[in-house]
């Protein structure tokens, strides 16, 4: 009912020949194990990444807070999110 009238974009509509900074930064950040969670962090950041250009650890943390991930720990998913926008990530 939420969802009624509203266009819905999926990890498919993000998709084209080649990744995107986003998908790049989470591969390169080691943000996914399994890859279950995937999708859903790629769109709760894309989401994030389009109203703020530079969020902070705990507005990421906030955006992905709905995805439930029981492989990386969460803090390189946040490193791959911070780091897609531009901003310097620590080790
Ligand atoms: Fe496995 Fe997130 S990478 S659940």
């Amino acid at each position: 009912a939420q969802a009624d009238g509203a266009e819905i974009t999926t990890i498919e509509g993000l998709a084209g020949e080649e990744q995107t900074p986003l998908q790049r930064s989470f591969s390169e950040h080691h943000a996914l194990q399994c890859g279950y969670c995937t999708p859903g962090m790629l769109m709760s950041a894309t989401a994030l990444l389009r109203e703020s250009a530079s969020p902070s650890d705990e507005e990421i943390a906030r955006a992905i807070q709905g995805n439930i991930c029981r492989c990386t720990g969460y803090w390189n998913i946040v490193k791959a999110i911070k780091a897609a926008s531009g901003q310097e990530v620590g080790e």
